[in-house]
């Protein structure tokens, strides 16, 4: 039986509560939100060295008809790699010789939508090429275009832009960029671009949904172990992400292993947040690599970084950095009211050194500012000042999950406030998402609602796969070159979307089974004012569920609807063959009034709906 006192003037929930984590992992920035078609268009994968990998790409034709080379003699002073291309036919294939890109595990090209192709170009003689998008497997032309130009044109290095319209659709498509004449080509920062990208801001508008629909508060990012790095200068440094995009140097993320060209930096991560209505939540790396750190007296240009960082995000158009983010279009600050000093480095020997200099940096020249420590004050007040500290619980068993509800039941509430800034069950209960470990999740958030006069924030980890690089299970969004879903974990926080300023109503459950049933109440106004009442089961068995409203004339609770998320078997999860197994199903309610009585579903999380 679960008691609901509906007169009771309740609880205000934070309007900061369930939020939302972006890190680059998994792909989820380069090869995903970012919508940048090239993969290392640049050349640069393998460092600022010749030669450099250019992987993925490949070459179109074989020796003796053209050669590639790379090197040092790019017209960008962070990102010298170049990459020569010598064609030495004569009568060249009538298909052309040159280099193609196949994105990440293939572009999606699709029919009628345009795409906007630019890049940088050097040649010993006129330039005549194709830009084309072909089906990678058996090379048909999706797309085409041909540039020309005089050789005094193209004497120096010169930026080429050209807008191709696909004819045809392919999922598995490259990008080629060929020749049939004689002679020597220098190519660099080659990018392809949908045109419309959310909002042009050159985000992919099916994941940004994706986003927008789970109403997230805030966002954090952009890490994660990837702002600290194995090694120190692996790790993000917003300073080489910002400014024009072909200038940016790119760097290798060691932690995740892969290479990032920064497309989606510090800019376009505050732009993120802007765009989808959540407040910017920016992580920055505290002078400490997993395998390094740097000692506190050396640690001024770290603090000096992160104090341009604010001022990059909120000065004025004048100020130095404010002047940088002004001119990639953004005039106005952005709304950053929270930073985090480091991720998971509480534990490191200069952790608190470092972080003191930056905490006391930060509120002389920003005292609104709220500053994240790494230090968990959950059971044990922190030794140094902090507004917020962050926890972080990945469970491998869905009951630890399901029970992490009562972590902050007893933490004083005098210290800095939580930011439980990942959460998720992980391992084999939970493999690439399951219904068991979401409705075990599903159960840690409500204990998190009950808490929220301490927690004022949450977000799971990680947010996105892209299918193809799977460096972490399981993830909320799942993503290849065209498709998308959510795993139930996507579909626990949708259901809490609501909780963020509503009011959290006193209720009490009385059960045989509290360590597999929670419950709780809240009173959303959205256009209408309504009652939630959510109700998780991790049990096995079905349970018969009596809700009883306190305070409520019987004639009053009118309509109710009631929409479950569950499955007959508690390891499924959903797929890019089936990606709405498990998703939430809404369906009315007949017997709404001041008793509500039904059957909960085992391993099932629940919410009923009733307008008051
Ligand atoms: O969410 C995946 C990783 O887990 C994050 O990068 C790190 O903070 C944690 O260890």
């Amino acid at each position: 039986t679960l008691v609901v006192d509906v007169s009771d003037s309740g609880r205000q929930i934070p309007d900061t509560l369930f939020g939302i984590f972006f890190e680059e992992i998994n792909h989820a920035g380069t090869g995903g939100l970012w919508e940048e078609l090239v993969n290392n268009r640049g050349f640069e994968a393998g460092g600022t060295r010749v030669p450099s990998s250019i992987a993925p790409w490949t070459v179109v034709g074989k020796e003796p008809a053209i050669f590639l080379e790379t090197e040092l003699s790019s017209c960008f002073e962070h990102n010298k790699v170049a990459l020569k291309i010598d064609v030495q036919c004569d009568k060249c294939p009538s298909d052309g010789v040159g280099v193609s890109n196949p994105g990440f595990w293939g572009m999606n090209i699709v029919e009628g939508k345009k795409y906007k192709v630019v890049f940088f170009v050097k040649s010993k003689g006129a330039l005549e090429m194709t830009v084309s998008f072909r089906e990678t497997e058996g090379g048909r032309i999706l797309a085409s275009s041909n540039i020309i130009a005089s050789a005094s044109e193209v004497s120096n290095w010169k930026r080429m832009e050209t807008t191709l319209e696909a004819d045809a659709s392919s999922s598995d498509s490259s990008l080629y960029l060929t020749t049939t004449k004689k002679g020597v080509i220098w190519l660099d920062q080659v990018s392809a671009m949908p045109v419309d990208t959310y909002k042009g801001h050159g985000f992919r508008s099916d994941l940004v949904n994706m986003l927008i629909d789970l109403k997230p508060a805030f966002l954090r990012f952009p890490g994660g172990c990837f702002i600290e790095g194995q090694r120190l200068r692996n790790a993000f440094r917003w300073k080489n992400s910002v400014g024009p995009w072909e200038q940016r140097p790119g760097h290798f993320g060691d932690v995740w292993s892969y290479w990032t060209d920064d497309g989606f930096g510090y800019f376009e991560g505050l732009q993120l947040a802007e765009d989808i209505g959540a407040r910017p939540l920016w992580v920055f790396n505290s002078g400490i690599s997993h395998t390094e750190e740097i000692d506190t007296k050396d640690i001024t240009p770290f603090v000096q970084e992160s104090l341009d960082g604010i001022e990059f995000a909120r000065g004025a158009a004048s100020s130095k950095w404010g002047s940088l983010r002004a001119s990639m279009g953004h005039p106005d600050p952005f709304d950053l009211k929270y930073v985090a000093v480091g991720n998971e480095d509480c534990q490191k020997k200069n952790y608190q050194g470092n972080y003191l200099a930056f905490y006391k940096a930060i509120k002389a020249a920003y005292p609104d500012i709220q500053i994240v420590s790494n230090c968990d004050a959950s059971s044990k007040p922190l030794n140094h000042p902090a507004d917020i500290y962050d926890y972080h619980t990945y469970p491998k068993e869905y009951e630890t999950m399901f029970n992490n509800a009562d972590v902050f039941d007893k933490t004083p509430r005098n210290g800095p406030k939580a930011f439980v800034s990942e959460y998720a069950l992980i391992g084999e209960q939970a493999k690439q998402g399951t219904l068991l470990g979401a409705v075990s999740e599903a159960g840690f958030l409500i204990g998190l609602e009950r808490n929220s006069d301490h927690v004022i924030m949450a977000s799971y980890a990680p947010l996105f796969v892209n299918a193809n690089d799977r460096k972490w299970n399981p993830d909320a969004i799942v993503f290849s070159s065209n498709q998308v879903y959510g795993t139930p974990s996507y579909w626990v926080q949708f259901m809490f979307r609501e909780s963020n300023g509503a009011t959290l109503l006193k209720s009490q459950l009385q059960t045989p089974h509290p360590n597999s049933v929670a419950a709780s109440a809240i009173i959303c106004k959205n256009s209408q004012t309504y009652l939630k009442i959510k109700v998780a089961n991790v049990g096995k068995s079905p349970i018969n569920l009596k809700i009883s409203l306190k305070g409520i004339e019987s004639s009053e609770a009118t309509k109710a609807t009631k929409t479950v998320l569950t499955s007959a078997d508690a390891s499924d999860g959903n797929s890019f063959a089936n990606p709405t197994k498990i998703v939430p199903k809404r369906n009315p309610h007949t017997s709404a009034g001041k008793e509500i009585n039904d059957i909960l579903p085992p391993v099932s999380f629940t919410v009923f709906d009733l307008l008051i």
